[in-house]
């Protein structure tokens, strides 16, 4: 049985240790324990009830006027196709939701998995500069092979 719920300090190794794991492998970016401090408000992470274990992570990140980017999307491989990545996305949607956000968008290398949760794939030129702000930082600027996809 799997828990979903928001990120604790508590949390924050295992999910250092999730996403570096896929950073390793060249498919997210690593977050280090300073940024996972600071954006930890953003975090839901699964955890299965059993073993206290977090086996997923996502984070919903207000970018503009009512738009978030769903990013840093990783569930354990071990518990890969279960629909635990779904529904984190949903928790993310329903929190963004709550708050008045008209529109989601991410930026993924899993058009597949975004696109069965209704995400549609777009031009980067489409979304506001200010978000790519944070791009300067990662070692594939400018050139990023990320697919844009949004949610209305
Ligand atoms: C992408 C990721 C978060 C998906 O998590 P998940 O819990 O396995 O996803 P779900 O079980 O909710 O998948 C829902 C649906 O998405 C699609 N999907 C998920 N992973 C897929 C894959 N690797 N290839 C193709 N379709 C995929 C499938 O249609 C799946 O439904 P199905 O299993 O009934 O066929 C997970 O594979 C992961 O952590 N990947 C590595 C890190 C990464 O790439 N993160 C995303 C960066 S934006």
């Amino acid at each position: 049985m799997i828990r979903y719920r928001k990120a604790t300090f508590a949390d924050v190794d295992e999910i250092h240790e999730l996403i570096a794991g896929y950073a390793s492998q060249g498919v997210m970016l690593p977050k280090p324990h300073s940024t996972l401090y600071e954006t930890l408000r953003e975090f839901v992470v699964a955890e299965e009830i059993a073993t206290k274990k977090i086996v997923g992570v996502g984070a919903l990140h207000f970018t503009w006027n009512e738009l978030a980017e769903v990013r840093s999307m990783a569930v354990d491989e071990n518990f890969s196709r279960r629909g635990i990545g779904s529904a984190i996305v949903k928790k993310l949607l329903e929190e963004g939701r709550a708050f008045g956000i008209k529109k989601f968008f991410t930026l993924t290398y899993r058009p597949d998995f975004f696109g069965t949760l209704g995400f549609t794939t777009t031009t980067k030129e489409s979304l506001p500069h200010k978000i790519w702000k944070e791009c300067i930082e990662c070692p594939k600027f400018p050139n990023c092979d990320e697919i844009a996809m949004t949610l209305e």
